[in-house]
């Protein structure tokens, strides 16, 4: 039996000192001269309700193909890896005129119809590719109400307020983890406390040795847990797994690590995990949500966290939608690829076996 390390690292807090991204050109998409093209999209949607999934979202692709061409240049630039960075911010997007309280359950309000965020978080959403749920996670609702919980305040989950949401990939410890997210808020933290911090992969590599970036490709982790909400899982599957944190093709690595979940198993892999967290500290960038904001982020080409901050539970909370998109069938058979050659296959055929990518 092994036994994993204690937690290597002392989460520094980004609320303390931070330089907002909001004036990196490369991070923010200017979208201020779109507004009223967005605003004559959003009114002529059609009465859809969310719950119609299927046709719902055939919807919101169609909204997407009708956006701003400055506006898709840049979510199918991230999408296709050609972004500085693997995460972007589309701010201030049209917000309903009247939004319901935030919910104090992390659940969907009872809303007749679609809410303007579910209608732009479908539409970026279907610009990236296939938005979909866990079951684990209220019943698989797509598009996920993330809203502090007071009985979770202090969680390492979406639900909290309290204290720091240390940097994690989402799912990180699922056998599909989303390639992207969409993070939608719709009305900030009054106090205006709350900082999400990303980081890329690539910029991290760059600060590690040669021989760190190996470790990191070496199942000498533990993966020790699964996030509370995902409680079913643990009965099912084997939740004390060693693994890598980085994984896939040299050029283009993947990551899947959260501060929470993962643990070195020996000094080597503890030293390699603690560069990495410095690393991550030190090329994150920093914002800071407002109402109408749209980040979206590739979900294994970078890390995030979210900074503590207050809330009240009186329906003016934080609240924000969260929704999960797969991939293309590309990226999902990266390690069966040829080096170099992204889009070309390097993998035995065998009779009979018949799974797709
Ligand atoms: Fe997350």
């Amino acid at each position: 039996m092994t036994t994993a390390i204690a937690h290597s690292f002392a989460p520094f807090s980004a609320t303390q000192s931070f330089t907002p991204a909001r004036n990196n050109p490369d991070v923010y998409v200017d979208t201020r001269m779109f507004r009223p093209q967005l605003q004559q999209l959003l009114a002529t949607r059609p009465h859809i309700s969310p719950s119609q999934t299927e046709r719902f979202l055939l919807e919101a692709e169609l909204m997407f193909q009708a956006f701003p061409e400055p506006i898709r240049r840049a979510v199918l630039e991230l999408k296709n890896g050609l972004a500085r960075y693997p995460f972007k911010v589309f701010p201030l997007m049209p917000t309903d005129p009247a939004l319901p309280p935030t919910p104090l359950d992390s659940r969907r309000p009872r809303v007749e119809g679609a809410m303007m965020g579910e209608w732009l978080s479908g539409a970026f959403t279907r610009g990236l590719g296939e938005p979909f749920g866990y079951i684990q996670q209220n019943e698989g609702e797509i598009f996920q109400n993330n809203s502090p919980v007071k009985l979770h305040a202090n969680a390492q989950s979406g639900e909290s307020s309290a204290t720091e949401l240390w940097f994690h990939t989402d799912a990180s410890f699922h056998p599909l983890p989303p390639a992207f997210v969409v993070l939608h808020c719709l009305r900030p933290d009054p106090a205006r406390e709350a900082v999400t911090s990303f980081a890329a992969l690539s910029d991290i590599m760059a600060q590690l040795t040669p021989r760190q970036r190996q470790v990191l490709r070496e199942p000498r982790f533990l993966s020790d847990g699964v996030e509370y909400d995902y409680d079913d899982v643990n009965q099912r599957g084997n939740r004390m797994v060693k693994v890598p944190l980085v994984y896939g093709s040299e050029e283009d690595p993947f990551l899947a690590y959260d501060q929470d979940v993962h643990r070195p198993l020996d000094p080597e892999a503890s030293d390699t995990m603690r560069a990495l967290n410095l690393a991550m500290e030190s090329v994150a960038q920093h914002v800071k949500l407002e109402a109408g904001d749209v980040a979206i982020f590739d979900n294994r080409r970078s890390i995030h966290k979210r900074s503590p901050f207050k809330a009240s539970y009186d329906g003016n909370d934080r609240w924000c939608l969260l929704t999960y998109v797969a991939g293309n069938q590309i990226d999902s058979s990266r390690e069966k690829r040829m080096p170099s050659r992204r889009r070309v296959l390097d993998v035995p055929a065998v009779m009979g076996f018949g799974m797709g990518m």
